[in-house]
This record gives structure tokens, C-alpha cells and sequence, in this order.
């Protein structure tokens, strides 16, 4: 079997970590146990390009279950859990292509590796997998049913793929689902991203000035989390709706230009590029410590800093120290790379468990349905999104009210009303 993991040593300690994971995965391991039954992907090439965590573990044994004769890439050079993939390889059979802190050569070096094996459906977390067959492997096209993608940038990038006319099979969008994004994004983002920031720095959130760019699901749940630790958070927005939300949820609003000068710690969460660039540096506090955790790289203008400064050294694991002319250090965690992943482990299996699931029944709708569905972006099937909440909440133990014939009876009429 071909594949490219740092140490195969490393497959009894990820095996470990994969089981503990697991156990916080119930939605996951009964659609594992179905699927071990069914076979429902069975002889379908799956090839994935995720975050190699335990969590993506657990999904990857979930699709093999299911018969699927499935491959994975890592999504993020710094994302990768060297431990996990080695188990992959060593203990599930399972072709794995990631080393963490892999340059960009060999990044796409193993995003060619899992397209060399003809996927029939492409498992993507930012799109890099079907830019890639779009861009230089148009020859795969005939072969693939369709694809997932797992993440809000992803979608954005797929949705102009559509719009372009130049997607050439049908995608569903995980992210979309409700069992997705409002758990995921908002309290897997906010509890990991926080975790990234105190591993990568162990300096004290309370009585911080805590600065999060971008107000959308993941900067909700951010700045949840990082106030209840006691910081004094400040949100900037560029929309004014989210930014009312965050004004009304408690939080002082501002311009990037006026929150770089008071921040401790930065984190943006936008999406979208150049959102602290080096005239808000230049603003910044010694000491200022600014972190990413939007898909790419692509929100600090980590370059321009690079430029800038007069000395950079590595002060602790993945947290660069830049001195700037005029004496002031300025710290970046990660090289502006998802801070999650680059220094903690990503969301926590529990909200994983819902991701998850609904990657591994949208596979399953693409095997069903992928043959009737046009070129475009749709969104995972409402009884899907609706039966992972339910099966979610069963595992947690937790019941819920049903309506009445009278109440349901109510909702549908327009007769009663004053
Ligand atoms: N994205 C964020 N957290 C993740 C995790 N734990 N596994 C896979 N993808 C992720």
C-alpha cells in the first residue's frame, strides 16, 4: 500500500487517541454500525482531503465500514496529528497521505497522490481537492459522482465555481447543515480555538483585551468563549448586521485601526484576506499576540510582518516573536495558520460527531442520488440534518416535548387568531 506518514512508530499512541475520540462520537459509530451491515459505499473510491485529526480517524473507519475503498490528505500543512495518521496506515489499512508541517511541494505532492486513485467522490475541507481536478486533472471528471465539502470557505469558493459554470459534478455543502455550522463552527471554533491560543502561549485570558475579527458563527463562538474567561472582548466587522448582533450580545465594536491599539490577543475568524495587515501592526502593543482561525492563511499579512521586522525568532513551539524597529515584539502563533489545529487539536470530538455524520451520509446520498443531481452546490438533505440532531440528542440522553394533534393542527391554519 502507497503512502507518506512521518513515523509508522507513532500508530500504537494514535490508536489510543483515536478510541478516546470515538467514545465521544455516538451519531458517527451508529451510522458505522449501519454501514458495516449495508455496505452502502461499497467499491466507491472516497478520496479525502480533511484535517488529519482522531475525529477524521473515526470518519475514515466509518466510510471503509461502509465498503468504501477510501484514501485521505491532509487539508492544512500544519493541521495533520502525525500519530493518527500513522494508525490509519498501520492499524486500518487505510492510505494516508500528511506529515505535519509539510512544505508547499509536498502539500500538493499528496493532494496528487489521492486524485492518482481515481476518486469517485472527493471529500474536500476548502476545496482544494476539486480545484485541483478542475484546474489540472479534468481527466478524473468522468469518474466522479460528486463531492463534499466541509467548511464555510469551501462552500464560498464552490458557490463561485457554480456561478463561473465551471463546476462539473454536484456538491453538497456539510457545512450548510444545521448540525454543522451552528455547532462546529460556533462552539467547536470557540473552545478550540481559545485551547490553540492557551497551549501555543499559556498566558491568562482573564482581564485580557481580546480582539475577534469577524462576527460570523465562528466569531460568535469565539467571543463567547474567550468573555467567559474573563477577557474583555472587542469585535470588528465589516457588515453591519453581525456587528449590531455583537454590539447587542455586549461586545465594543470598532475599527480594526482603533482595536489594534488596545489588543492583547487578535484572532480573526473573517474568511476572507488582509484583514490585520501592517498598518494595524504598527499599531499593536509590545507584546500584542495575533492568531488565525479562518480556513487559509491568508487573514494576517504575515509577509509584510516578515518585512518589517528587524528579528524573528521561534520563542515557543509554532509561536513566532517578531522585533520590530522600534523595539516592540509582536507575536504570531502558527505562522497565521488555523490556530486550532497548528497548536491544539482542532474542535472536540463531541461537535465533530455531528460534522462527521453528516459527511458520511452525504457520501451515502451522492452514491443514492449523485447520478440524478445537476452540476451545483446543494445543501444536505433536511431529514439528514434533522435525524442527526435527533440521534445527537438521544445520545446525550436528553427528551424532548411532541406537539399535540391540536397544536400541530394550529400551526397549519390561518382561521384562529385574535
Ligand atoms: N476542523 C476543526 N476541527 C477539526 C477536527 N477535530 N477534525 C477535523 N477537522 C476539524
Amino acid at each position: 500500500m502507497d503512502f507518506d506518514v512521518k513515523d509508522k512508530e507513532l500508530a500504537a499512541q494514535g490508536a489510543l487517541r483515536m478510541e478516546w475520540a470515538e467514545r465521544s462520537m455516538p451519531v458517527l459509530n451508529s451510522i458505522r454500525e449501519r454501514f458495516e451491515r449495508e455496505k452502502p459505499l461499497k467499491g466507491v473510491r472516497i478520496g479525502a482531503c480533511l484535517h488529519v485529526t482522531t475525529e477524521t480517524g473515526v470518519l475514515m473507519k466509518t466510510l471503509a465500514a461502509g465498503g468504501a475503498d477510501a484514501s485521505l490528505c491532509a487539508s492544512n500543512p500544519l493541521s495533520t496529528q502525525d500519530d493518527l495518521a500513522a494508525t490509519l496506515v498501520v492499524n486500518e489499512g487505510i492510505p494516508v497521505y500528511a506529515i505535519k508541517g509539510e512544505d508547499r511541494d509536498t502539500y500538493f505532492g499528496h493532494l496528487r497522490a489521492i486524485l492518482d486513485r481515481s476518486p469517485n467522490i472527493t471529500m474536500d475541507d476548502g476545496a482544494d481537492l476539486v480545484t485541483e481536478v478542475l484546474t489540472e486533472r479534468k481527466d478524473l471528471i468522468p469518474e466522479i459522482i460528486g463531492s463534499t465539502e466541509e467548511t464555510t470557505t469551501g462552500v464560498i469558493r464552490l458557490r463561485a465555481m457554480a456561478q463561473d459554470g465551471v463546476l462539473q459534478f454536484p456538491v453538497i455543502a456539510v457545512n450548510d447543515a444545521n448540525t454543522k455550522h451552528f455547532f462546529d463552527n460556533r462552539y467547536g471554533t470557540g473552545q478550540s480555538s481559545i485551547d490553540g491560543i492557551i497551549r501555543a502561549t499559556n498566558r491568562l485570558i482573564a482581564g485580557s483585551v481580546f480582539v475577534v475579527s469577524g462576527y460570523g458563527w465562528c466569531g460568535k463562538g469565539l467571543a463567547s468563549r474567550a468573555s467567559g474567561m474573563g477577557a474583555s472582548v472587542v469585535v470588528t466587522e465589516v457588515d453591519p448586521l453581525p456587528a449590531l448582533e455583537a454590539v447587542m450580545d455586549g461586545f465594543r465594536v470598532m475599527p480594526m485601526a482603533d482595536a489594534a491599539k488596545i489588543g492583547d490577543f487578535f484572532c480573526t475568524v473573517t474568511g476572507d484576506k488582509g484583514v490585520i495587515r501592517m498598518e494595524h501592526i504598527d499599531a499593536m502593543k509590545d507584546g500584542a499576540i495575533i492568531s488565525n482561525s479562518g480556513h487559509f492563511d491568508v487573514e494576517i499579512d504575515v509577509a509584510a510582518l516578515e518585512k518589517a521586522a528587524k528579528g524573528k525568532r521561534e520563542i515557543r513551539f509554532l509561536v513566532d516573536e517578531y522585533t520590530m524597529k522600534d523595539g516592540r515584539r509582536i507575536i504570531v502563533i502558527g505562522g497565521g495558520r488555523l490556530v486550532n489545529l497548528a497548536t491544539a487539536e482542532g474542535h472536540p470530538s463531541s461537535v465533530m460527531d455531528m460534522s462527521f455524520a453528516n459527511q458520511a451520509l452525504a457520501a451515502e446520498t451522492l452514491v443514492k442520488k449523485g447520478k440524478e443531481m445537476e452540476n451545483k452546490v446543494y445543501s444536505v438533505p433536511q431529514e439528514i440534518d434533522d435525524e442527526i440532531a435527533r440521534l445527537k440528542l438521544e445520545s446525550m440522553g436528553v427528551k424532548i416535548d411532541t406537539l399535540t394533534p391540536e397544536q400541530e393542527e394550529y400551526l397549519s391554519s390561518w382561521q384562529f387568531g385574535t
